[in-house]
Order: C-alpha cells, then sequence, then structure tokens
C-alpha cells in the first residue's frame, strides 16, 4: 500500500488504499447578501411568503468567505447592489476560463440586471476578454469546468444555444447535458467537479441521455443520494482536496472521505430558502 497524490493518479480509494489529494490555491469571487430576501419565486425553492433573516445570511456567508481563505484561497468580493436579492449567488454572474469571461444572461426579468452588474466588475478588475453573451446562460450555475471539458447543463435556465457559443469563445470542448427535474434547475445544484475528471451527481435530475454521457466520462464518480440532493449536497466547492459543501449531505461526505477528499461541511440554511448554497454563492476566476 503506497500512498498516491491526487493531482497525477486519478484514481479513487479502493478498500485499503490511501490516497493523498493536493489542493490547488483559487481565486474566488464572492458577494455578500446585504440585501438578500426572498421576494419572488423563480424556482421551487423559493416561498416569498416564509420570512428570511438577512443578519443570519450574512454571518453564514461570512463563515464561508473566511472558510476559503483559511484555506489558502484569494477571495475577491463584488458589491452587492439593491434590489438585486439573488446577487449574492455569484457563480450565476459570468464563466470565467482562461481568463476570458462570457458575461451571463438570466433567464427572469428579476435578474437581468445583474449581468452588466459582474460584466463591469470584470471590466475594472482587469479582464480585457470579455464577451456579452447573445444566448441566455446563468454562469457557472450551468457551465462546470473539469479538466478541459466544460459541462454544459440546459433544460430550465441557460439556452442550448449557449453551450454553442462557449465553445466557440473558449475553444474548450462543450458537453450538453439536459437537466430534467425543476429542483435541480442549475447543472451546479446536481452536480459538482471534485478534481479534473472526478466528479458527484445526482442521476435522477439528467435525462436518461445525459445519464449515459455521464456513465461514459466518469465510470467511477460518486453518485448521490435524493436526501443528499435536496439538501444542496451537489451544491460543493472542491480545491481538488478540500470539498465544502452543506453539513446535511451525510452520506456525500462519508463517501468524500472515503475517496480520500477532506470535506467540510457549512450551514448556509438561510441561502437555501432561496435555492442555493455553497457554489451557488462561489465563482471562480481562472486567470489562464
Ligand atoms: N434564486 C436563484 C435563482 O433561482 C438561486 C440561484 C442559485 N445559483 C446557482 N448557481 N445554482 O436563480
Amino acid at each position: 500500500m503506497s500512498p498516491r497524490t491526487g493531482s497525477t493518479d486519478h484514481g479513487y480509494a479502493r478498500a485499503g488504499e490511501a490516497v493523498t489529494r493536493t489542493a490547488t490555491r483559487r481565486r474566488l469571487l464572492m458577494c455578500a447578501p446585504r440585501h438578500f430576501d426572498v421576494t419572488y419565486s423563480i424556482n421551487p425553492w423559493m416561498a416569498p411568503e416564509k420570512p428570511t433573516d438577512g443578519s443570519v445570511a450574512l454571518a453564514q456567508w461570512e463563515s464561508l468567505r473566511d472558510l476559503y481563505r483559511a484555506l489558502g484561497h484569494v477571495v475577491e468580493v463584488i458589491d452587492p447592489l439593491p434590489g438585486l436579492p439573488d446577487m449574492v449567488f455569484a457563480a450565476n454572474g459570468a464563466t470565467v476560463v482562461d481568463g476570458r469571461v462570457l458575461g451571463a444572461r438570466f433567464r427572469s426579468v428579476e435578474r437581468t440586471a445583474e449581468g452588466p452588474a459582474y460584466l463591469a466588475w470584470f471590466r475594472d478588475h482587469g479582464f480585457g476578454d470579455i464577451r456579452w453573451p447573445e444566448h441566455v446562460n446563468e454562469g457557472e450555475g450551468d457551465y462546470l469546468l473539469a479538466g478541459r471539458t466544460l459541462l454544459a447543463g440546459t433544460g430550465f435556465r441557460t439556452d442550448r444555444r449557449s453551450h454553442v457559443e462557449a465553445q466557440d469563445f473558449f475553444g474548450v470542448p462543450v458537453v450538453s447535458l439536459d437537466l430534467v427535474d425543476p429542483r435541480f434547475y442549475h447543472l451546479d445544484t446536481a452536480l459538482a467537479v471534485l478534481s479534473d475528471d472526478e466528479v458527484m451527481y445526482y442521476p435522477a435530475a439528467f435525462s436518461e441521455s445525459s445519464r449515459k454521457v455521464l456513465r461514459e466520462l466518469f465510470p467511477d464518480a460518486i453518485l448521490a443520494t435524493e436526501e443528499d440532493a435536496l439538501v444542496f449536497g451537489l451544491n460543493a466547492f472542491s480545491d481538488g482536496r478540500h470539498v465544502v459543501l452543506p453539513q446535511s449531505a451525510v452520506h456525500l461526505i462519508d463517501e468524500l472521505r472515503q475517496r480520500g477528499f477532506e470535506p467540510i461541511g457549512v450551514d448556509l440554511s438561510e441561502l437555501l430558502k432561496a435555492g442555493g448554497s455553497v457554489k451557488c454563492c462561489t465563482l471562480e476566476l481562472r486567470n489562464g
């Protein structure tokens, strides 16, 4: 039994085998939920009649930000704008690959203004290669980079035509995946990238043909239970070693540990009222 490094050997832990995972430092963009609330409903989780607590939301978000920093990641912040309660979900603000920025174009009118707000941040922070999108796409909500392949969700939010636009713009292969369960309306609610070639996902959130594609690409993937998917266990952030995810995703936490990752459970219950959790709050700035 010899220890292996996750970065060079992409295997998973078989019985009795030790796996050492390697974290890589990430640069992340986040947006404090200072204007957070649930005032409209654009996904099945949002119930405007249910009260929200802004100070709890802020405290939970601050612990996530502080955790990222404690793990050695660089966290940038964008100022939240009044009247945009979902702006806390920075993952939706853009998609960044090799320093190139594809802006977001939201499906719902309630979030439309977030697209230009995020793009302005990129313009002001030295990102020169920025594209205002032709087609509806909700950023990293539906675009997840696994190695050099962009996994792309569609079905509820991002327009399938955006997948072609993203492939043209970034020059990496894009794999379209169809989401079929409205509770998992963004790809990042149904699938998380753990390393260049490892993912975890909830099969029932995908069409039959997309499930085949996922099995083909990731035969050793961790498959989530419905229970873990429903607490947004797949809305996770991984740096290759640490996997930050909702603490109530207990089976996933076990499974990740068995495969040599270091799962870190967090509580973002207040943001879950808007249908978001860890990954939704986190946009990765891949500088290239
Ligand atoms: N209320 C937001 C919406 O429905 C939540 C977005 C969550 N973000 C995410 N990356 N899944 O658009």
